[in-house]
């Protein structure tokens, strides 16, 4: 009797025990879900690593085609898309594809719309940019309106009548995803460079320094429209590709037989577009970077914007906006550092550099002053959100406008060669301030110059 009594007992608490276990469990895989889920949330909503575009596109859009990189040529006309994207900044939600345009051309375009499985045909007007420099071929903007029934506009084409009596609009040779469909107010990135174009590239050290340069300066991505370049160089980029610090757009307009220019001169460099395409591609990757970098740079390898009291960008940018308010482009001033004047010193020279071919950019200290008289080149950081078109040199007017930066704050320093005549009318400036950089510089160039290019 006492053995059953106990037994019970024992049971009876057994039980009571299990249940609060059991209840206790729920309470907890009940917290543990919902924190599992928010948690996700969060990482949906605060942290887009990936833009939408990067998923894998399928391969075909409406039954068409579907081709990532620039460039598609517009059947029956000399007009070229480059990128695709929704412009939030107007009152009506339209589509604005890049193009680069034989600007004598004329014709009637329209844009043909994958929404939701279904081919979506609406007008569309071009804007020829006025920087083209007098070659045949220039950047233009091809604008349609997105219907309101179109509530997801995935993919573009640009389309134009054919000139026969039909009248009919012309087939596509492909569809453009279109980018930028969220105007995003939280970026991954907060400074972006963006690099055109590069051609017939074999610059490796100084391209490895840039790099670096950049990324101590507090950049996060570089962006490269891409022709072509040496094989020590593509290593180069594939170094910096697999670590998701350089992003490669392909930049091919032989195939398409547009002559590009070697210059902004045609009497001097024979062509039909403008320095290899380069201001199409700037306007590009404004947008390309619109909702992804809070900052974009425009300029090239052999340039560096350098502040001159803060450390690096992160720094520089808040001192600015401090000084001049948010603008939509800050503007630096150009001086050249003359590659024919050197200055080697073992210490800024390390014996594993000389193997590689390129210039050493802290060879370079001495900088000619500027002519009064002359245009100076500048180059730009934008909020490429307040922005709507690019050009070589700094930006059309835009939201809040531009500013010349105090060359006391921030300036460029430009490597490259200048012809002697130029030289000797200007006077020397000893200039080390890159130097200052080149504790942090030095191990990490010569590290990636292992890396990237192995037994070199
Ligand atoms: C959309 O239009 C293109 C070009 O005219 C055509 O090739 C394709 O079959 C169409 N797709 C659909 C789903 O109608
Ligand atoms: C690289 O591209 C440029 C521009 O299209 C061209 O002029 C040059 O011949 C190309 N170089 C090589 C090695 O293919
Ligand atoms: C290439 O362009 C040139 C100059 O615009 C033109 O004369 C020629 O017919 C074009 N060739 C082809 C194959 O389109
Ligand atoms: C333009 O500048 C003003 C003053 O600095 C600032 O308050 C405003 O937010 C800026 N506009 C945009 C769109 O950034």
């Amino acid at each position: 009797m006492l053995l059953y009594n106990r037994a019970e007992e024992a049971s009876s608490k057994h039980w009571t025990l299990s249940r609060m276990f059991r209840n206790l469990l729920i309470v907890f895989m009940f917290v543990y879900i919902t924190s599992i889920y928010t948690a996700q949330k969060d990482v949906y909503k605060y942290k887009p690593i990936y833009p939408h575009w990067k998923k894998k596109q399928p391969a075909f859009a409406c039954g068409v085609t579907v081709q990532n990189d620039p460039i598609i040529k517009v059947n029956n006309l000399k007009t070229f898309m480059v990128g695709s994207y929704i412009e939030h900044r107007k009152e009506v939600k339209m589509i604005r594809t890049i193009t680069i345009m034989f600007r004598s051309e004329n014709a009637e375009y329209h844009c043909l719309l994958c929404c939701n499985g279904l081919n979506v045909s609406v007008p569309a007007t071009r804007d020829i940019h006025s920087d083209h420099f007098g070659f045949e071929y220039g950047t233009a903007y091809v604008t349609c309106k997105v219907p309101e029934t179109c509530t997801k506009p995935t993919h573009v084409a640009i389309t134009s009548r054919s000139p026969e009596e039909d009248g009919s609009l012309q087939d596509i040779q492909a569809f453009q995803p279109v980018r930028n469909q969220e105007e995003k107010k939280d970026f991954p990135y907060d400074f972006t460079v963006c690099i055109s174009v590069m051609y017939d590239y074999d610059n490796v050290l100084e391209l490895v320094q840039a790099m670096e340069m950049f990324k101590i300066l507090g950049v996060q991505k570089v962006a490269i429209y891409k022709t072509n370049c040496t094989s020590d160089t593509q290593k180069v980029l594939d170094y910096y590709v697999r670590q998701n610090f350089v992003e490669i757009i392909p930049w091919n307009l032989t195939p398409h037989n547009i002559t590009v220019s070697r210059g902004w001169k045609k009497s001097d460099s024979p062509g039909e577009l403008h320095y290899f395409g380069q201001i199409p591609a700037l306007n590009d990757c404004v947008y390309r970077y619109m909702y992804q970098s809070r900052y974009v740079a425009l300029q090239n390898l052999e340039e560096l914007i350098l502040p001159m009291k803060s450390k690096n960008w992160p720094e520089l940018l808040p001192e600015l906006e401090r000084q001049y308010g948010q603008m939509g482009s800050f503007e630096f001033e150009n001086h050249y550092f003359p590659l024919s004047i050197k200055d080697s010193s073992a210490k800024y020279s390390p014996d594993s550099w000389k193997k590689v071919r390129g210039v050493n950019i802290l060879e370079h200290i001495t900088r000619i002053s500027n002519d009064p008289n002359q245009f100076n080149n500048i180059k730009v950081i934008v909020n490429p959100r307040l922005v709507f078109k690019a050009t070589v040199h700094g930006i059309f007017p835009s939201i809040n406008g531009s500013v010349r930066v105090d060359p006391g704050i921030a300036r460029m320093y430009n490597m490259r060669s200048i012809p002697n005549e130029i030289v000797a009318k200007r006077f020397q400036i000893r200039d080390p301030h890159l130097r200052d950089y080149a504790e942090s510089l030095i191990p990490v160039v010569s590290k990636v110059l292992e890396e990237a290019l192995g037994d070199y």
